[in-house]
């Protein structure tokens, strides 16, 4: 599986290296780079910390990346953390007590954060405030300590599955949206520059069409492009290496892997097309279902081959055409 997302051991050593570290090298996500820009030029003239701020979206398009960026652009210390590493609520009462006025507390896949840590987190994030219990039965009391001013940053791929709760006590949302062509151009020269694999116009093109409007997919098939050219005994990556070298990897010019062709196929022919729930694609296709969700159904939903209804998904007429299979779902509409 090479186009997918999430993360892989490879990626964390690629991405520290290709991580932007500034708003000016961060490439698209213009509105949200704007109203950051605002809010922080705005944070340091009052000399006070920035509101709390939630980042979602689907895997690998920055939000990790922008944490870090507005701890940077904030002059300010980032404590990093993730929803399911924090276990008990003395983990997180140990962190919190341990920042300094101004610090950012990043917590990436805060969705997967336990209720009652949330709970805790709460007044923290309102009033910053940490409520202790001490002792256990009628006799416990609470304590109520002192937090010290810090920005929450959340990041998480599933908005809809933060309780609103939650939700509300975040001063921005902000959605990251899939990249422009164009822009992961961009971001595959820049990439190539620091990697130092010289691409050509038409290479970095050819690769840009099947990265998803991915970055993290993009430097990888840059990374994997690179290969197949050294093994050709080539410098300079072109469209026509970076075809073969597709091909070879089976990946398609919408970016589409084995993996994705196997849903869409498993759609189509075992269940007419659909509706289908996705527990039930998951089952046929001998994948997670939260995989689906979250890796391979964004990117299908975005490019218009699947669509979400109540009662499931359904494989669209442009799924059919790109898999060479005929579309008679005419006579179902007349019904
Ligand atoms: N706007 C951008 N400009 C240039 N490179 C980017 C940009 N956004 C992301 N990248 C590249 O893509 C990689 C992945 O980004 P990042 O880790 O921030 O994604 P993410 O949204 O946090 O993903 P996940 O949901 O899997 O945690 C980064 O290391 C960086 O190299
Ligand atoms: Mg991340």
């Amino acid at each position: 599986m090479i186009t997918s997302s999430p993360e892989k051991i490879e990626d964390v050593k690629l991405d520290a290296t290709l991580r932007p570290q500034s708003f000016s090298e961060y490439v698209g996500q213009n509105k949200i780079k704007r109203n950051l820009d605002i809010l922080i030029g705005a944070a340091k003239k009052r000399k006070e910390p920035i509101e709390h701020v939630l980042l979602y979206g689907p895997a690998g398009l920055g939000k990790t990346t922008l944490a870090h960026i507005i701890a940077k652009e904030m002059g300010a210390n980032i404590r990093v953390t993730s929803g399911p590493a924090i276990e008990k609520v003395g983990d997180l009462g140990s962190i919190l007590t341990n920042l300094n006025d101004g610090d950012i507390f990043f917590i990436d896949e805060i969705h997967r954060l336990n209720k009652l840590i949330e709970e805790v987190l709460y007044p923290a994030m309102e009033d910053f405030k940490l409520d202790i219990i001490i002792g256990k039965g009628p006799s416990a009391k609470t304590l109520q300590l002192d937090l010290p001013r810090f920005t929450l940053i959340g990041a998480t791929t599933r908005l809809g599955s933060i309780s609103s709760p939650l939700r509300n006590r975040f001063g921005g949302i902000h959605r990251l949206d899939f990249y422009e062509n164009e822009e992961i151009e961009k971001i595959i020269h820049r990439s190539s520059r620091i990697l130092s694999v010289p691409v050509d116009s038409a290479g970095a093109k050819m690769i840009s069409l099947s990265s998803r409007r991915t970055p993290r997919v993009a430097n990888r098939l840059l990374k994997r492009v690179r290969d197949f050219t050294q093994m050709e005994n080539c410098e300079l990556i072109t469209e026509d290496l970076s075809r073969r070298a597709f091909e070879a990897l089976e990946i398609d010019e919408l970016g589409l892997e084995p993996a994705d062709r196997h849903i869409l196929t498993t759609i189509i022919q075992k269940f007419g097309g659909g509706p289908v729930g996705v527990q039930t694609i998951a089952a046929a296709t001998s994948e997670e279902t939260e995989t689906i969700e979250d890796v391979y159904e964004p990117y299908l939903l975005q490019i218009g081959f699947l669509t979400r209804t109540p009662r499931g998904r359904v494989a669209t007429e442009l799924a059919y055409k790109h898999l060479g299979i005929e579309y008679n779902k005419e006579q179902d509409k007349l019904f």
